[in-house]
C-alpha cells in the first residue's frame, strides 16, 4: 500500500506544487511508483507543471463524478516509466467534494503505488482539510520569510489535530548568499523555531521557473541535486541536508556574493 503524503504549507505561492513535482521525480528516480494527485481543485496547475496538459483526456472531478475510473484518469510521465500523475484540470467550485470522495479516489489505486502526494492548495480552509484527512503523512513547505514561517506555524499546530504518521519540513527558495550575511533566517532558525524534524533545503534557483515552464522537471542544477537528497532522506532514511551557504563562503564565495547581489 502506497505512503500517502500531502505538501502543504498555508501561505500560497512558497512552492508545493514544485515540491510535489520534482520530489515526485527524484522519488521515481529511486525506481520507487510515485503518483502525484492534484488536489488543489479550482485552481490546479500540476498538469502545466509536469507538462502533461495537452494529454489530458479526464481528470479527478471525473473520476469523482462517476465518468471515468481513477486508473483511466491517470497518465504516465514521459520520461520516467515510475511517475504518474493524478490531474485536476476543470475549474470548478469544490466546496461539495468532501474527502470521503478522495479517498474513494485513492483506493482504487493504492495498491499501485509506492507513493502517492498531495498537492494541496493554499489556505487552511476545506481544500486543506480534504488534503490532510486522506494522507497518512505531511510535509510542511516554507521559505525563509517571515510570512511564510508564520503561516507553517499555523499549519503545523493544525496538523496536530490529524493525528498523522509524521510530519516533516522542507524549507525552499534558499538562498545561501543572503543567509550568509545574515540579511535572510538561515535554517536552523527557521527549523529550531517551527521544531519538526527537517527532511530538506531546495535552493532558490533560476532553473526552477524556467524548465517548469517548459513543461518539465528540474534537471541540471542545484535544485535538482537538493531534491535527489531530499528523495533520499525520505526514501531510504538518509539524514543528508543540502548546504546552500557552502559556495558563498570563503574569499570566492564573497566573490561570488557580490556577483549575485549585482544580476
Ligand atoms: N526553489 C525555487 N527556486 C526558484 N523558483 C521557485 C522555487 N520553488 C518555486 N519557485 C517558483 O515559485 C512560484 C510558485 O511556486 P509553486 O506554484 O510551486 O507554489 P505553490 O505553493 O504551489 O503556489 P499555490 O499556493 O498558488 O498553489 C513558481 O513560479 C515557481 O517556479
Ligand atoms: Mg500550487
Amino acid at each position: 500500500m502506497a505512503r500517502i503524503v500531502v505538501i502543504t504549507s498555508g501561505k500560497g505561492g512558497v512552492g508545493k506544487t514544485t515540491v510535489s513535482a520534482n520530489f515526485g521525480w527524484a522519488l521515481a528516480n529511486l525506481k520507487q511508483k510515485v503518483l502525484v494527485v492534484d488536489a488543489d481543485l479550482g485552481l490546479n496547475n500540476l498538469d502545466v507543471v509536469m507538462g502533461v496538459e495537452d494529454k489530458i483526456q479526464y481528470d479527478i472531478i471525473d473520476v469523482i463524478e462517476g465518468k471515468c475510473r481513477t486508473k483511466q484518469a491517470i497518465l504516465q510521465d514521459d520520461k520516467n516509466e515510475y511517475l504518474y500523475i493524478l490531474p485536476s484540470y476543470h475549474t470548478c467550485s469544490s466546496y461539495k467534494i468532501d474527502a470521503e470522495k478522495i479517498i474513494q479516489v485513492l483506493q482504487e489505486v493504492e495498491y499501485m503505488f509506492d507513493y502517492i502526494l498531495i498537492d494541496c492548495p493554499a489556505g487552511v480552509d476545506e481544500g486543506f482539510d480534504r488534503a490532510v484527512t486522506c494522507s497518512h503523512e505531511a510535509i510542511v513547505v516554507t521559505t525563509p520569510h517571515i510570512s511564510a514561517i508564520r503561516d507553517a506555524d499555523k499549519v503545523i499546530t493544525l496538523l496536530y489535530s490529524y493525528h498523522l504518521d509524521k510530519v516533516h519540513l522542507v524549507i525552499n527558495r534558499a538562498r545561501g548568499d543572503l543567509m550568509c550575511t545574515g540579511e535572510m533566517l538561515d535554517v536552523s532558525t527557521i527549523s529550531n523555531f517551527l521544531n519538526i524534524p527537517l527532511l530538506g533545503v531546495i535552493p532558490e534557483d533560476d532553473e526552477v521557473p524556467t524548465q517548469l515552464l517548459q513543461g518539465g522537471m528540474v534537471s541540471k542544477s542545484q535544485a535538482k541535486y537538493a531534491f535527489d537528497i531530499l528523495a533520499n532522506n525520505f526514501h531510504n532514511g538518509a539524514e543528508e541536508i543540502f548546504d546552500c551557504t557552502k559556495k558563498y563562503k570563503g574569499l570566492i564565495g564573497m566573490v561570488r556574493r557580490n556577483i549575485k547581489r549585482k544580476i
